[in-house]
């Protein structure tokens, strides 16, 4: 039988405003009718209790745009990703009483209470933003002036959910020191608590790709494959024709050795987040850098010069700025068209002849043998 704590049913009634007094009487309704006990949080760090509320899987609503909202906090799947040590409060900066208001959007680039090791200085995210903000994602121009349709530009939550940490051995099969095996190697010294299970899985899964190539494209897509975002920026129809190509073909049926976005458009051994339009000399995609980003260790290391020609994102339907690949295009398609009808009529002609075989535009006379039995059976009076 779940019982909520006292102080939380007194003295603050008046503070409470009409939905959230109506959504906690639900709330209370649900603990009571579900029989559900109340189990301390084994281990979130949580100093309001947080997940007290938000452990209840039918804690939503529909707001005020029409949007359903949920806010049910699976802890279980928290404490298997990177933010597991970081208190609720830490983040939701804003949220300091039980019960408490609509909480503030959050705030990636503030300190949090984590030292970083090797820096000892508490941790923040704020040095990705300020690559970010170098890139051509930033809010800001070149001179520092915000750019036209700010709401087109991605924020870190644009791109990322919650990420969990999965062990190597998840994706790649059992091999020696990335597995349960691994993981036992460290656990001879580090012997106390889950220390050697947390650094085995924070460093295993920082050697591998967090996303799929494929769920990489489809956070680009998000905005690249919008058609009225590509009309505000004057942008190609990049994530179709990359599609088109051997890559995308490859990423789409599921490949992660292929080139995604990211293989190309980040200065190999950079940061992500430092992508930078082709047109600036220190781009991955500028036109004198192109044979370097195709040759890096992981790709075609031995091409030479020639590869940079190859055009990644060809639009065939854009006559002006790929005449050729137009043009051959529509060659091909009027070839095969021809080829095809030609076949096809021929093969209803055939049809014709099988199904009227004596059929014929000149109407002959009877030859002589035939008339001459014809004769022969009406003598005869058959
Ligand atoms: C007494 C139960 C309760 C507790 C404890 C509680 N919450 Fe909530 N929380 C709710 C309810 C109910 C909602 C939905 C409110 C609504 O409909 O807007 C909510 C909504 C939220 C939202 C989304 C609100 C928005 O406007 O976007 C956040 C974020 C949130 N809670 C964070 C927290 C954090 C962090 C804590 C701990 C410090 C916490 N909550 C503790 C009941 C609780
Ligand atoms: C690393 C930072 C971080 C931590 C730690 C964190 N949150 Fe959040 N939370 C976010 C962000 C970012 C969002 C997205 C909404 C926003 O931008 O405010 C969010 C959204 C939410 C929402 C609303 C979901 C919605 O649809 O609007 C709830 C509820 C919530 N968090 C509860 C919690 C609870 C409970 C905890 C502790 C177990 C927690 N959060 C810990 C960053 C965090
Ligand atoms: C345009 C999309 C995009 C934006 C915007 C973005 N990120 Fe990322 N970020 C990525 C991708 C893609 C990765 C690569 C990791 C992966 O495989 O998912 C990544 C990786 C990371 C990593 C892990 C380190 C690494 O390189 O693997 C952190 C931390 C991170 N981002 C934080 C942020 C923060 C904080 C912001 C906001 C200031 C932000 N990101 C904005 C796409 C983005
Ligand atoms: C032979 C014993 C031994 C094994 C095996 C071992 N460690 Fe360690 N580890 C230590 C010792 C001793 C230290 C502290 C000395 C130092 O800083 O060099 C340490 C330090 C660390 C630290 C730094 C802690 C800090 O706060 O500075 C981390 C992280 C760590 N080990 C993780 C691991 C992981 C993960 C594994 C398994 C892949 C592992 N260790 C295997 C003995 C071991
Ligand atoms: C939230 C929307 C959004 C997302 C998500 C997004 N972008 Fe962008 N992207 C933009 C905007 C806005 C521009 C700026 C266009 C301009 O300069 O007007 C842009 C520009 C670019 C450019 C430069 C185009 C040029 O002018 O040469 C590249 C390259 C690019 N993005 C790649 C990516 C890749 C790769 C991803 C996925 C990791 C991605 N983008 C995700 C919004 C987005
Ligand atoms: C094989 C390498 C490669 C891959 C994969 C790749 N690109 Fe590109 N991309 C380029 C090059 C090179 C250019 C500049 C020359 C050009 O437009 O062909 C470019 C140009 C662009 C532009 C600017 C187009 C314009 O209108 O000026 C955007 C935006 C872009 N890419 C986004 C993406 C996105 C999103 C993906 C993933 C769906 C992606 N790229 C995949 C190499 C690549």
């Amino acid at each position: 039988m779940g019982v909520l704590p006292n102080k939380m049913l007194h003295g603050t009634a008046q503070r409470l405003t009409e939905t959230f007094a109506a959504l906690l009487a639900a709330l209370l309704v649900i603990v009571m009718l579900g029989g559900l006990a109340w189990t301390p949080p084994a281990q979130a760090e949580d100093e309001l209790n947080c997940v007290l509320c938000h452990k209840f899987r039918g804690l939503s609503r529909i707001d005020e745009n029409g949007r359903f909202r949920l806010f049910y906090i699976n802890e279980n799947l928290f404490m298997k990703g990177p933010h597991k040590r970081i208190m609720c409060m830490d983040c939701h900066r804003d949220i300091k009483k039980i019960p408490h208001d609509p909480a503030e959007k959050v705030d990636c680039t503030v300190e949090c209470h984590l030292t970083e090791p090797s820096g000892k200085q508490n941790f923040t995210h704020a040095p990705v933003k300020e690559i970010l903000d170098a890139s051509v994602h930033s809010r800001y121009d070149k001179e520092g002036n915000l750019k036209d349709h700010q709401e087109d530009y991605p924020g870190c939550k644009d791109c990322h959910e919650q990420p969990l940490y999965r062990p190597l051995s998840f994706f790649k099969g059992k091999s020696a020191g990335i597995s349960r095996r691994g993981l036992s190697r460290c656990k001879t010294c580090h012997q106390t608590g889950d220390f050697a299970e947390d650094f085995y899985s924070h460093v295993t899964s920082r050697l591998q790709k967090t996303r799929e190539s494929r769920e990489i494209v489809e956070v680009c897509a998000k905005c690249h494959a919008d058609p009225a975002f590509r009309e505000r920026h004057e942008l190609d129809d990049v994530v179709t024709s990359y599609k088109e190509t051997f890559h995308g073909k490859a990423v789409t049926f599921g490949s992660d050795e292929t080139a995604d976005c990211l293989d190309c458009h980040v200065v190999y051994g950079e940061s992500v987040h430092s992508i930078e339009s082709h047109t600036e000399p220190t781009a991955s995609t500028y036109k004198n850098n192109i044979a370097a980003t195709c040759r890096n260790e992981e790709c075609h290391v031995n091409a030479g010069e020639g590869i940079a020609s190859y055009q990644v994102h060809t639009d065939y339907s854009n006559a002006e700025k790929y005449p050729m690949q137009y043009y051959m295009l529509k060659f091909f398609q009027g070839l095969m068209a021809a080829v095809l009808y030609f076949f096809v009529i021929i093969i209803f002609l055939e049809l014709l002849r099988r199904l009227f075989p004596n059929f014929s535009f000149i109407k002959e006379k009877p030859t002589d043998a035939t008339s001459v039995l014809q004769n022969s059976s009406a003598e005869k009076g058959v």
